[in-house]
């Protein structure tokens, strides 16, 4: 089955009235999303995540190349797909003093949608219960899990996600998490970008890494697993560099980690008795054991040759307005639910 998604040569120059235009994304070619998947998109805050799901959103207008959603063309078209598509881009608008309920209610009389469905959304994202609280009442996570319900409302074959997780505690990407998988198991396809790639990491079928608006690698989340090299033995020793020498002499290669008393040893965990015994031989004790997983964030780290992007608070806003190229057009002239622009929409 072809993808959902589409990209060729997709470019992106933010024109800048004052400084140096920013590419901001740079030949993308891919394809991405099937029914039934959660798709992850990630890079470092400024890699182009936002960028390109605007493109393919129709909301700005790429520099170069094409995009596609459902085989349409997303600059000319994507009014004709956009009642499959429900998308969430940086923070949602919601009316704070109004109830969770009268907010989806509004949206779906926005898009035409009929009441009975804000009560199938509700139970989706498990707020029916608290539907009643006003959205300044909620928490963080609670009007991320609103924002999600308001872009179900349609029921859309394919869900889009910018950083849903930004500024949650563990336990509300824990949430966030759980909720992505079951939209997925409902059979749509979800795309999810994320700068803090261990979040994502557990919910991914399919992984696409970009930097610097390039694409840096893109397949089955194991695929790219792949990169992160083999998993390794953690041990924690009294003299380090003795330890290092100690494993050297034993032909086991380490090296020192950013602990202070911490080694990497390469090897298989399934040897590890292999390390205990060349050091024990050796006059070294160790005080800790462990093994350690090849992660995304190892494979980003070998892929890019960049430190991987730290988990931390959300980016800072883009440029100020009057920053962006006249190549733009305003929001206001996408049609489609999915796009409110003034109103409580789901994207902006
Ligand atoms: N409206 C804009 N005008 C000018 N530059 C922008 C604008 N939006 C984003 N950028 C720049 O484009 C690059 C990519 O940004 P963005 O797509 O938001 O990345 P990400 O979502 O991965 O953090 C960054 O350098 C950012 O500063
Ligand atoms: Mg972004």
């Amino acid at each position: 089955m072809a993808a959902i998604v589409e990209m060729h040569e997709l470019r992106k120059v933010y024109v800048r009235r004052r400084g140096e235009d920013v590419v901001a994304v740079e030949g993308l070619d891919l394809e991405l999303g099937r029914p039934g998947t959660v798709h992850g998109f990630l890079g470092p805050n400024g890699s182009g995540k936002t960028t390109t799901i605007r493109c393919l959103l129709g909301l700005i207008q790429p520099t170069g190349g094409q995009v596609s959603v459902f085989g349409a063309d997303s600059t000319r078209r994507f009014h004709e797909v956009s009642a499959r598509v429900g998308a969430i881009v940086e923070n949602p608008k919601m009316f704070p003093n109004f109830s969770a309920r009268r907010n989806l209610a509004l949206l779906a009389r926005i898009a035409g949608i009929g009441p009975a469905e804000v009560d199938r959304v509700l139970d989706i994202v498990g707020l029916r219960d608290r539907a009643r609280d006003t959205f300044a009442s909620y928490s963080l996570g609670m009007k991320q899990r609103l924002a999600i319900a308001g872009a179900l409302l349609k029921d859309p074959d394919l869900l889009i996600l910018d950083e849903p997780a930004n500024g949650l505690d563990p336990a509300g990407i824990a949430e966030m998490r759980g909720l992505i998988a079951q939209i997925a198991g409902e059979g749509k396809a979800v795309l999810v970008s994320s700068h803090q790639l261990a979040e994502v990491e557990q919910v991914c079928d399919d992984v696409t890494i970009i930097s610097r608006g390039r694409l840096i690698e893109t397949g089955p989340l194991q695929y790219i697993r792949g990169f992160a090299g083999s998993d390794s033995v953690v041990a924690a020793v009294g003299d380090r560099d003795a330890a290092i020498l100690a494993l050297a002499d034993a032909g086991i290669t380490a090296r020192p980690r950013s602990v202070v008393n911490e080694i990497t040893v390469e090897i298989d965990p399934v040897r590890t008795s292999d390390v205990t015994r060349a050091l024990a031989e050796r006059g070294h004790y160790l005080s800790g054991l462990r093994t350690e997983s090849a992660t995304l964030e190892a494979a980003f780290l070998n892929l890019t040759g960049e430190a991987p992007p730290p988990p931390g608070p959300p980016p800072p806003g883009p440029p100020p307005p009057g920053a962006t190229g006249p190549a733009d057009p305003p929001a206001a002239e996408v049609p489609g639910p999915v796009a409110q622009p003034g109103g409580p929409g789901a994207v902006r």
